[in-house]
């Protein structure tokens, strides 16, 4: 029966070609089962020949233009299923017009029909209008349906549609006007393109999944009103918190440079003043230890004395100039604070004891005293190069040791003038010192003088009278330290109005340290990072 019916179809379908321009279509006599069948349909014989006499007549029929070889067979199919989609969707007269394709609420043909990949290939020109609406068709948008690019309205609503909108296949169609993709289930994510729901309003997109344009706006509008000026309000807030409680998080460029700390910040550092944090006092100087904000430990040096307000800009000037220092035996100055009620100067922090004790209580060998000399020597070098207007104290308790037992100068005066002839003077008598293991300011009467007359009268003949006894006096260790001895006193004169150059100094030094196999380490800088293993016996003392 089918095949039968098939035969007679075809039939008709060329006899349609030949006499109708506009449209394709046969009459209404096809059974609904042939659109069923249609896989065993052929087209007759010379369908080439009408559909070149279609084109000729109508060269906008959309086959026509196709620019790969027509496929007649997929022809003659779509145009069986256009003369029954024709009559299904209810036009008025089949053969002369087909303006529109009518399926709403009919779920049982409306996927069928979507499923003809070939018909909507070929589209006639002539619909307009597509309602698929109400038929719980499922799965992804039915992007063949844009291929008909002349409609003007297209009606998608109340079905199970889900995935995204191929957005962009709507461009081409320039005459929709209409177009219903309400009540399905769209996935949100494209939703930017602008343009696209400026041509739709919201009634387009009821409960689609989609959020049109105006709902976007309005949403840009809310975050714009209220969401802007409380981000705004937060940011002064928390701005202002960190003014007032941890400068130390604001950018450098906020807090008046990386190296200024205020009180709040040096509060912070040093868990509020804290005792437990409080490591040394002395006149006006309370000593904390504290850890700045990249955790990095530093030693914080508070005075609170009154002073004026000249005072207090030139302590900042000065220590604008020790920030700038950068030498691995000198301490690293990391910032400083010039407060009213609050001065401080914060530097790296140091494990190590300073060398009066070190000597005291280690009786370094004589070795050992000889490379903290060159390490501080190696220190007023560059300071003599680099930094002529800084002055130093040279006390054997003011020179810390680091980790790695290098020496570290540690305190500063600037401006005052000091000649080089006093910082000569100093290092000789921290030469003699750390010979001698003597504290010249407590153990002599007439003090640094004395001292130094006390260790002449004994050069170089008695000399092992005035070295620290406990030293090994191994190999040419006792020779050594006359020579010391010798260039310390060199120094510490002051009867013959002159001294000794820097240079002549290190020459001297670097000498004996030669013979002595204590290698002057070669480079000046140091960078922060300058930790080395070192050793640790004296820390835990
Ligand atoms: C054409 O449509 C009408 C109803 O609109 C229907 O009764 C008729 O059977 C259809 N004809 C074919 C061939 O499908
Ligand atoms: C139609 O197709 C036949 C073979 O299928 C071919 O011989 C004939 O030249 C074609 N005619 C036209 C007009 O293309
Ligand atoms: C097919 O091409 C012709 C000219 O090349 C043009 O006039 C016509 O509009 C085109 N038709 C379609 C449906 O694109
Ligand atoms: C949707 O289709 C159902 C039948 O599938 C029908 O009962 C209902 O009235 C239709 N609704 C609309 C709005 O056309
Ligand atoms: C599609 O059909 C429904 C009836 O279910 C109707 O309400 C709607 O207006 C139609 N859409 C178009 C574009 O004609
Ligand atoms: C839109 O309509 C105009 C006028 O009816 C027509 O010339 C044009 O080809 C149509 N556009 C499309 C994409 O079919
Ligand atoms: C949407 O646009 C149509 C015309 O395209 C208009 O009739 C309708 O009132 C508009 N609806 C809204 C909510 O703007
Ligand atoms: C789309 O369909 C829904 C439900 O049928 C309707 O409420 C809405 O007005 C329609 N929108 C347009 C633009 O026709």
């Amino acid at each position: 029966m089918p095949s039968s019916i098939s035969i007679s179809s075809s039939t008709f379908v060329l006899l349609f070609f030949s006499f109708s321009l506009v449209s394709i279509l046969p009459p209404l006599i096809l059974s609904a089962s042939v659109v069923e069948d249609l896989n065993n349909l052929h087209p007759p014989s010379d369908f080439n020949s009408t559909i070149n006499n279609n084109c000729l007549n109508n060269p906008s029929l959309r086959y026509c233009n196709s620019s790969s070889p027509l496929d007649l067979i997929e022809i003659f199919k779509s145009t069986i299923v256009a003369s029954h989609l024709c009559n299904e969707s209810r036009n008025p007269n089949c053969v002369e017009t087909f303006p529109k394709i009518d399926l709403h609420s009919r779920p049982k043909i409306a996927p069928l029909y979507l499923s003809f990949t070939f018909f909507w290939k070929y589209c006639p020109l002539t619909i307009l209008s597509i309602n698929l609406s109400n038929n719980s068709i499922k799965g992804g948008f039915p992007s063949d349906v844009l291929q008909c690019s002349q409609i003007q309205a297209l009606d998608l609503s109340h079905n199970d549609l889900s995935g995204d909108v191929p957005i962009q296949g709507f461009s081409p169609l320039t005459n929709l006007t209409l177009l219903n993709l309400s009540y399905n289930h769209f996935s949100e994510s494209r939703i930017s393109d602008s343009q696209f729901f400026k041509r739709f309003n919201s009634s387009s997109f009821l409960r689609s999944g989609l959020v049109p344009d105006h709902q976007g706006f309005t949403i840009k509008v809310v975050v714009f009103l209220f969401g802007f000026p409380m981000f705004v309000i937060l940011m002064v807030g928390c701005l202002g918190w960190m003014c007032i409680r941890r400068p130390d998080f604001l950018p450098a460029v906020l807090r008046g440079g990386k190296h200024k700390f205020t009180p709040a910040m040096l509060e912070a550092a040093t868990g509020g003043f804290s005792r437990n944090n409080l490591v040394g006092k002395s006149e006006g100087v309370d000593i904390y230890r504290g850890s700045v904000r990249d955790s990095s430990q530093v030693r914080i040096e508070i005075y609170r004395d009154e002073i004026s307000g000249e005072g207090r800009r030139r302590f900042a000037e000065e220590c604008k100039v020790l920030v700038q220092l950068c030498h691995k035996n000198i301490v690293q100055v990391v910032g400083w604070c010039d407060n009213r009620r609050l001065r401080a100067i914060v530097t790296e922090w140091t494990e190590g004891e300073n060398v009066e004790i070190w000597v005291a209580r280690s009786a370094p060998p004589w070795k050992q005293r000889l490379k903290i000399l060159m390490g501080v020597l190696e220190a007023m070098r560059y300071l003599q190069e680099q930094w002529p207007q800084v002055g130093y104290d040279l006390r054997t308790c003011s020179i810390l040791l680091s980790k790695n037992r290098q020496p570290l100068i540690s305190r500063f005066r600037i401006g005052d003038q000091i000649s080089n002839t006093r910082k000569i003077y100093k290092f000789g008598t921290l030469v003699l010192e750390m010979v001698t293991n003597k504290r010249p300011r407590e153990e002599f009467e007439r003090g640094e003088a004395e001292f130094i007359e006390w260790i002449r009268m004994h050069h170089p003949g008695k000399v092992h009278k005035v070295i620290d006894e406990r030293m090994k006096k191994t190999g040419n260790t006792v020779d050594q330290a006359t020579q010391g001895i010798g260039i310390g006193l060199m120094c510490a004169d002051l009867s013959r109005g002159w001294h000794p150059s820097f240079d002549l100094i290190y020459r001297m030094m670097c000498k004996l340290s030669d013979s002595c196999q204590v290698p002057a380490s070669p480079d000046h800088k140091r960078s922060h990072g300058d930790r080395g293993e070192g050793h640790r016996r004296n820390q835990s003392r």
